[in-house]
């Protein structure tokens, strides 16, 4: 199913229009009651018969659409041409599953989203994906201006709204493999399978450095440290865009990338998702240049040509509305010339005490496009009515149009063949065993041993490899779902058979069976003839302020604790206390495993893995070493998270960032 709480406020914005309630995405939010009144006043036909009117006088363009022209050259032509609906219309955009074709011909959108999980209505598989894009691609075509429609979604670790694609590690692992270049190889598979399907933009990467995991968006991030992220931003982004100056950069076989959230996540109090970072504005500045910019300056280096604001405030003023940060900083200061987007209905979150004043917060502060998803209408008709009476600069109105078209010239959209070879090739590949293959040396590289003690003569880790029958705790072994976390097919993700992929479990079946004995009990019971255990146990997935953790409740799932009690009594009660116990965490954060480590003989993070959990066996069994190493600082307990960055306070720590191991039990060089 879709994005429930969206698709929920979409069936409630269609029920209250005229009755004048106001159109809110999932919780309601504080500041926008405004919109119920504005939503009321003026009626959508309005703007529609208004754009159709235009429709009729032909359009020159003989400047805009010629490709040998420079590209400032084609936004002036075109822009020239356009009426103020036609402007604001490049400045909206809804979510697919709330629009038709026709929508698109009537209004000319400038862009159109599928949000998390938003499968087009026939079905989710990759032709049904480049059918619904592709219809709506074409209808913007058939509009006056036949500007075309740019497609965005949150292809964040794959495609991975779609059934079938191959779905990366989450970043938090991939942060911990060290390979940047590995990161720019996925990057370049990803684009392809999501421009196989038409479309021509991901938002991401999230480019936030978490300092307090409790936050639930902590494994969309690739380290705590602003450097590393600044290293392995630039890499995803050069391989999603290609690179710059080459003739591979935004071709038709790769995608925009969209740096995301600009700026300072990762830093609200208690790790709030959309909280406030309470600093002064001051002392946030100076935060910045600290280091925190710096994987902005190193994404705008690499040539990203879009960025997506961020939900939280700063100094109770959120950063959707804050001008000094978008206008003076992002597109003043560092000289960004692309497209800023807001994020889903952040504008309803603003201090203005209406809609119409929201609108005129966001566009003064700097957004060009407006991730509006169903109250775009509402949207065009508050731009209009600011705009004619005067209170709001329609300079500021061509800044952003200019913005967008501009990125749309760079990206060839304007020469743009729906459904031309490449594509169909590149859907021909979507799942594909070479796009397998890279996700699965991404796990490889990505697991960090954090323990490996002396069973016997050997390290843990060589004893399993001696073991004849084996025996796989947990139900994490064998869910997909789990594996791969948030944004994966749903946008918060779910247990079970979730796509097409390999489990943990069945990757270890392939390699060790069936030389040896591999049985699996989900609570924890031994046998007698085993002779090595494999446990594994984490997090069930989450998205966003879903996955927010108090102090309490950021703990052991009471399942998994059960589960390793139950395995403890059942190792002692068959005088098994001596097999080496293999722990391995699927997880998208550090989480408390202090009180539990003694459980252990050998304990690995496997972070959220994705698709190809053979890689977890090829390391385990294979020819591979641990090479992975911890891009966040570890701690004992929940209670010491707020103190880890403090001088003084090693004693709160249990591993530190750069920590690994190898096989041996060797300490690995840190970052
Ligand atoms: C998230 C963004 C995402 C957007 C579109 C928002 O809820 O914060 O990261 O790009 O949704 O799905």
């Amino acid at each position: 199913m879709k994005r429930l709480d969206k698709m929920i406020a979409l069936l409630l914005v269609l029920a209250l229009v005229g009755c004048g309630s106001a159109p809110q995405q999932g919780a309601p939010q504080e500041g926008s009651s405004g919109a119920v009144q504005d939503q009321q006043e003026n009626p959508a036909e309005d703007t529609q018969s208004q754009a159709g009117d235009v429709q009729s006088q032909a359009a020159d363009k003989s400047v805009y659409m010629d490709a040998g022209q420079d590209v400032e050259a084609r936004v002036e032509a075109l822009l020239a041409q356009m009426t103020l609906e036609e402007k604001l219309a490049q400045m909206v955009q809804p979510e697919q599953a709330g629009i038709t074709s026709d929508d698109v011909r009537a209004y000319g959108f400038g862009s159109v989203l599928s949000g998390g999980g938003s499968a087009p209505a026939k079905g989710n598989s990759p032709e049904d994906w480049q059918e619904r894009v592709n219809e709506l691609k074409a209808a913007a075509l058939e509009t006056r201006l036949g500007i075309p429609l740019l497609y965005g979604v949150d292809a964040v670790h794959g495609n991975n709204n779609v059934y079938g694609t191959v779905i990366y590690p989450h970043n938090i692992a991939l942060g911990a493999t060290g390979d940047t270049k590995l990161v720019e190889r996925i990057g370049a598979a990803a684009a392809e399978e999501v421009r196989a399907m038409g479309i021509q933009w991901t938002f991401a990467p999230t480019l936030g450095n978490p300092q307090n995991e409790r936050w639930g968006r902590t494994y969309e991030c690739f380290s705590e440290d602003p450097e590393e992220v600044a290293r392995f931003g630039a890499a995803y982004i050069r391989g999603f865009q290609g690179e710059p100056g080459t003739e591979q950069y935004l071709d038709e076989r790769h995608i925009l990338a969209c740096a995301k959230h600009f700026i300072g996540e990762g830093y609200t109090a208690d790790g709030v998702n959309q909280g406030d970072v309470a600093m002064t504005p001051e002392e946030f500045d100076a935060l910045l240049e600290s280091g925190v910019i710096d994987p902005y300056t190193a994404a705008l280096n690499e040539g990203v040509r879009t960025v997506m604001v961020s939900f939280h405030s700063v100094d109770g003023v959120k950063c959707h509305e804050n001008r000094h940060l978008i206008r003076d900083l992002l597109k003043g200061k560092l000289g960004f010339t692309g497209l800023v987007v807001s994020d889903y209905n952040a504008i309803q979150q603003l201090s203005g005490a209406t809609y119409k004043e929201q609108v005129r917060q966001g566009i003064e502060a700097g957004i060009d496009l407006f991730m509006e998803v169903y109250v775009w209408q509402d949207f065009l008709r508050c731009a209009r009515e600011l705009v004619e009476e005067g209170s709001l600069d329609e300079a500021l109105i061509d800044d952003a149009v200019r913005r967008i078209l501009r990125v749309k010239f760079e990206a060839g959209l304007f020469e743009e063949e729906i459904g031309g070879s490449a594509e169909q090739e590149m859907l021909s590949n979507v799942g594909s065993e070479e796009h397998r293959e890279l996700a699965r040396q991404a796990v490889r590289e990505s697991l960090v041993l954090l323990k490996n003690d002396s069973v016997g003569e050997k390290t843990a880790l060589e004893a399993l490899r001696e073991a004849e029958n084996i025996r796989v705790c947990g139900q994490k072994a064998y869910d997909l779902g789990s594996q791969c976390g948030g944004w994966t097919i749903t946008w918060e993700g779910r247990t079970g058979a979730v796509t097409r992929g390999t489990t943990i479990i069945e990757g270890i079946a392939n390699q060790v069976m069936p030389e040896k004995t591999l049985t699996h009990d989900v609570q924890g019971e031994v046998l007698p003839e085993n002779d090595a255990v494999i446990v594994v146990f984490g997090e069930t997935p989450y998205v966003e302020s879903g996955g927010d953790r108090t102090e309490a409740s950021l703990a052991m799932a009471e399942g998994d604790r059960q589960m390793l009690e139950h395995l403890k009594e059942s190792l002692a009660g068959q005088g098994k206390q001596d097999i080496p116990v293999i722990g391995i965490i699927v997880a998208g954060r550090p989480i408390p495993v202090e009180a539990y480590l003694e459980d252990f003989d050998a304990l690995i993070m496997a972070w959220l893995p994705g698709t190809e959990g053979e890689g977890v066996a090829d390391v385990l069994f294979g020819e591979y070493d641990f090479t992975g190493r911890l891009q966040y600082t570890w701690v004992k307990t929940p209670a010491d998270i707020a103190e880890k960055f403090n001088e003084g306070n090693a004693d709160r720590i249990l591993f530190e960032k750069g920590y690994g191991l190898n096989r041996s039990g060797e300490r690995l060089e840190s970052f």
